[in-house]
């Protein structure tokens, strides 16, 4: 389904839930890298795994992003939770006590998608709310922030996702931009895909992307317009970022 990186980590996370460990009721797993190189779907692919399924009494997904209001956060716990509570104009206490009620002791799996709060204090405050459920309870959080990765998991609980290597990322490509991720018979399009693939710099959603634009296409001199493209504006942003010294 995806690289084989993810695959690594995925057992490594799933492991983790899994474990009966820990003095703690509940513990915290971070996964943390730039943007597009997979975290989202590595937590999705742990999250609809079978086993985690059945282990977990509860499960609930947030898609946190730039909006990290304490208030806001309980109440999109709350609804991503079965249950059937009326949140409208309720205020901190109200939602607390809600809370309590639908994590109430239960084992449960809470991802937290896309954090961006680095305060520590704020994670703090909202560990408190969530920390008092059944042992084995687990948090998984994504985050581009390796502050956030620190201040929420401890090292061993942390995983840093990489870029795709050379091979990988050709399998990938192949995958996506070829029929069937057979190589095509024309050498010349191997040639200027693995060039094109070479520009996206280990990054499994730009090779995606790229790999989609040229799927079924078979002219060659689509393939070059493409990479000289891309290589343009590779080159452009990448003055952007580092302005020549003169
Ligand atoms: N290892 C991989 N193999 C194949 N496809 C991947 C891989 N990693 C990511 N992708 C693809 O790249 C896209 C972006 O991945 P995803 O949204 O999970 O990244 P992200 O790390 O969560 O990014 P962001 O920090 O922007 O939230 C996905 O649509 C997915 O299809
Ligand atoms: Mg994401």
């Amino acid at each position: 389904m995806f690289g084989y990186n993810l695959t690594y980590y995925r057992l490594a996370i799933i492991s983790m839930l899994l474990l009966e460990s820990g003095e703690d009721n509940v513990s915290l797993i971070a996964v943390v890298s730039i943007g597009g190189l997979g975290k989202t779907m590595l937590a999705k692919s742990v999250f609809n795994d079978e086993q985690v399924q059945k282990h977990f009494q509860l499960k609930m997904w947030v898609c946190v992003s730039d909006d990290f209001d304490l208030k806001q956060i309980v109440a999109k716990i709350i609804k991503a939770a079965p249950n059937d509570k009326n949140l409208e104009n309720l205020e901190m206490e109200q939602l607390q006590k809600s809370l309590r009620e639908v994590l109430g002791g239960k084992r449960y799996f809470l991802v937290l998608d896309d954090v961006w709060e680095e305060n520590r204090a704020k994670w703090l405050e909202l560990e408190e709310l969530i920390i008092d459920s059944a042992k084995g309870s687990r948090v998984l959080v994504t985050t581009r922030s390796k502050r956030i990765a620190d201040c929420t998991a401890s090292k061993d609980q942390s995983h840093a996702l990489g870029i795709l290597n050379e091979d990988q990322s050709w399998t990938l490509f192949k995958r996506v931009a070829f029929k069937s991720g057979q190589e095509p018979e024309n050498s010349n399009l191997v040639k200027i895909g693995k060039e094109i693939v070479g520009r996206c710099k280990g990054i499994p959603l730009a090779i995606r992307t790229i790999g989609n634009l040229l799927y079924g296409e078979n002219l060659e001199s689509k393939w070059l317009t493409l990479n000289k493209e891309f290589s343009e504006i590779r080159q452009a942003s990448e003055g952007v970022l580092c302005p020549p010294l003169d």
